[in-house]
C-alpha cells in the first residue's frame, strides 16, 4: 500500500465529494461529519463517476446514473439499480474503500 496527498483539508466541504488522482487511479474524497472517506470513484454498476452523485442521509452516495447507493464508510451496497436487464450483465457488487488520514490540514489516501 503506498500513500497519496489528494488536497487539503478545506477542499471538500463538510458533506461533500470530490473526486482525485492518486496512484494512477481516481478516487471520490468525501467528507462526512465524523471525517474523510474515500472509495474508487467509478460506480461498481456501470462506471459512472460517482463524485458527480448526491451524498443521501449523510452517509450514502447515490449514483447519478441509475441511482444506486452505497454506504459510504464501508462501500456496501444500500439500494442496487433497478434494472433488471444490467443486473444480468452486472450483478451486485460493493465499492472498494481506502484509508484517509489527515495531518496538518493535509488529506493522504492509501491505496
Ligand atoms: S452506473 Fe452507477 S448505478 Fe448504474
Amino acid at each position: 500500500m503506498a500513500r497519496y496527498h489528494v488536497c487539503e483539508e478545506d477542499d471538500v466541504p463538510i458533506g461533500k465529494v470530490k473526486a482525485y488522482k492518486a496512484g494512477g487511479r481516481t478516487v471520490a474524497i468525501f467528507h462526512l461529519d465524523d471525517g474523510f472517506y474515500s472509495t474508487q470513484n467509478d460506480c461498481s454498476h456501470l462506471f459512472a463517476p460517482l463524485h458527480k452523485g448526491t451524498i443521501i442521509d449523510g452517509s450514502q452516495i447515490e449514483c447519478p446514473y441509475h441511482q444506486t447507493r452505497f454506504d459510504i464508510r464501508t462501500g456496501a451496497v444500500m439500494c442496487w439499480a433497478d434494472h433488471p436487464l444490467l443486473d444480468w450483465i452486472r450483478a451486485k457488487k460493493a465499492l472498494k474503500t481506502y484509508p484517509v488520514t489527515v495531518e496538518a490540514g493535509q488529506v493522504f489516501v492509501e491505496l
